[in-house]
Formats: C-alpha cells, structure tokens, sequence
C-alpha cells in the first residue's frame, strides 16, 4: 500500500484546531482509497518563537524537505507583533517558502453555490458561477528584494526592491500557461508595465512563453485595472499571473468577491512534487481554541495536496464533492444561516468524514 510522510505545522491561532480536523479528514480518504499517511509536526511562526526564539526553526526546514508534502495551519497573532521584522512569524513563513523553493502559489477564489449570497457583490455580477485561479509568484520579486534602512539626510529611510529575472518569471508563466490550458484556455497576465521596468520585463517573457501556447487567450491588465475589473466584472477572468505582491493583494480581493474566505484553499508547488498546502485565512486569534473555526479551507487544502502532490486525484475529487454537500445543511458559525444546523470545527470535520 503507498503510503505518504505529511509534515503538519499547525502553526498559531485556529492553526491547531483546524489542522486536526483536516487530519481526519485525510485518514478517512486515505482508508477509502487504499493508501496510508504518516504525519509528523515541526513548528513555525509565533510557536516557534515561543518554543526556540526562532519562526523557523532548521529542523522544521529539515523535516519538510524530508515529506511528500507539508500542511499549515496559520501563523502570527499580537503576541508576536512587538517582534523585529525579520523575526515575526511572517518571516517564518516566508523563510519556508523560499527554503522549499515554492515559487508557484495556486488559489482559487470559487463560490460555492450554497454560499451564493455571502458574496458582497449583486447577483447579477457574480453570474452563474465563480471560480478564478490566481498563480501569484511565490519566492521573487519585492518580498524577497534587496531592503534595508538608511539615514537620509538625517531623516530614515527604508526602501524594499522589486526584481525578477527572465528565469523566475518563466517558470511561473509555464505554470499558469499550463494552469489555463487544462481551464479555460484564457489566462490575464497581471502586472504595472506603464511604470515598471520590473513588469516591462513580466510582460514581454510572458509574451514570448505564450508562443508556447499558442491555444491560450492571453490579455494583459494593469494591476490597478485589475483591481477594478475584478468586483466590475468577475466572470471575465479564469487564470490570472501575477507577481508576488500584487497577487498577495489580488488574492485576498478575489477571495472577498467569492464571500467565503473560511471556505478558500491554496497550494505553493516548486519544481519537484512537495508542496505546501495551507487555507488562504490567517490566524484568527480573537477566535483561537473556541472551537468555533471553519476548517473548511484547511479541508480542501488536503484535497488540494492529494491532486497536486500526491497524485490521488479521486480522493481529492472526494472531498471536494463532500464540502459541497456538507454546505447544504451544515454550517460552522461564520458561514451560518438560518435554516442549516450550527456546528463546531470537530463537528464539521466529522460532517466530512460522513460524507466520504
Ligand atoms: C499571504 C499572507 C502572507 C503574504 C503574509 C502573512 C506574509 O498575506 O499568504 O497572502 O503576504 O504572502
Ligand atoms: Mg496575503
């Protein structure tokens, strides 16, 4: 029987809670369908701090390296935020990233149906359906840019650079080209090409890998026209590629748009078949060990793990099918309406599970 080695870095917050009904989640598609999972948990972000000083301790770098794919929860909260900014959880988290080599960050923003009327836009503009694949560039650009602060005159200063090679931006454009050819076969390439040498750079190789793909619908927006477009008219986009920074702040519009961010999954991928999953959702500490956390996100970042990562596409399709049912009749308090019965996170886990 195949058997998967999964690190879980529950992280901070509802991190721990929503993890472990993911965990279930997980053992049950696994007894389903014929394989098994060992687990293994490292720390990162603020319990790291917590525990070793440091949001990124080598051994979990060790230990991730060493799985078939990695599971986080969330990490940070206020403990932390007194913390220099190259040791705040965050770091941690960008520290794996690049220790990892994710450079291609997955997240769909998708409505699920039962869920129409959380979205904050009119019906009319959410149409049918929604469901839009960002591919953010993960390990590049002004995150990982050269920074520092310095004395101007007398007066600080601080600056943060972006710069990406042809290289880097190849590689993701590939990434989202082969995305959009197993879509829709539209992709909108993302950037700030009317002030940037940076995005005159995205945008010309985006335009010579496209020759690739000469299938492929390819438009260009601004970022700021993006922005707009996005709660203007959602239903025109499939894939979008974008940089790090601006997919960061895409992404969480998008995830808005759709009205569920409880509900949304994501996957960073580098070039070997480890990744890392985790739900695009933060932390959550106000709400931390109530036992009231949706682990939906977490839920379908498992599903997301098994299709990208561990090639048990049906186990995926499994739980994907499960969460839309589930949504039908049960509801964790964030996602609650009346006529749907209220649950806790465990509750919903075992929900889940039922329905697998
Ligand atoms: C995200 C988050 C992170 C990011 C933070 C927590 C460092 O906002 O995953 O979108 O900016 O990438
Ligand atoms: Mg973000």
């Amino acid at each position: 029987m195949k058997n998967y080695n999964i690190v879980l870095l529950k992280g901070d917050g509802i991190g721990p809670e929503i993890v472990n009904e993911a965990v279930k989640v997980l053992d049950r598609t696994a007894d389903k369908f014929g394989f098994t999972v060992t687990y293994d948990e490292a720390l990162l972000g603020g319990c790291a701090i917590d525990a070793t000083g440091v949001p990124l301790p080598e051994e979990t770098i060790t230990k991730c390296k060493a799985s078939d794919s990695v599971l986080l929860g969330a990490v940070g909260g206020p403990k932390w935020d007194n913390q220099p900014g190259n040791n705040r959880p965050e770091a941690g988290l960008l520290g794996i990233r690049g220790a990892l080599g994710l450079f291609a960050n997955l997240r769909p923003a998708v409505i699920f149906e039962p869920l129409r009327n959380a979205s904050p836009l009119k019906p009319e503009i959410i149409g049918d359906a929604m469901d839009i694949m960002i591919v953010r560039e993960l390990t590049g650009g002004i995150y990982f840019g050269k920074r520092g602060n310095f004395d101007e005159d007398g007066v600080p200063a601080a600056y943060d650079t972006e710069k990406y090679n042809v290289n880097e931006i190849e590689r993701i454009a590939r990434v989202a080209f082969d995305m959009a050819m197993k879509r829709n076969k539209k992709l909108t390439s993302v950037d700030k090409a009317n002030v940037l040498d940076s995005s005159r750079l995205w945008r010309k190789t985006i335009i010579k890998i496209s020759e690739e793909y000469p299938e492929v619908e390819l438009n260009h927006l601004y970022v700021d026209n993006c922005a707009m477009q996005l709660v203007r008219d959602p239903k025109q986009f499939d894939v979008i590629v974008t940089s790090n920074i601006f997919g960061d702040i895409l992404s969480d519009e998008a995830s808005m748009i759709s009205g569920s961010i409880g509900m949304l999954a994501s996957a960073s991928l580098n070039s070997t078949k480890c990744g890392m999953y985790e739900p695009i959702h933060g932390s959550a500490p106000d709400i931390a060990g109530k036992g009231i956390a949706n682990p939906l996100a977490t839920i379908l970042s498992v599903a997301m793990m098994l299709r990208y990562s561990l090639d048990e596409p049906e186990a995926a399709d499994a739980i994907e099918k499960a969460v839309s049912e589930v949504l039908k009749t049960t509801r964790t308090p964030d996602i609650y309406t009346e006529g749907t019965t209220k649950v806790s996170c465990s509750e919903m886990g075992n929900a889940v599970c039922s329905l697998i």
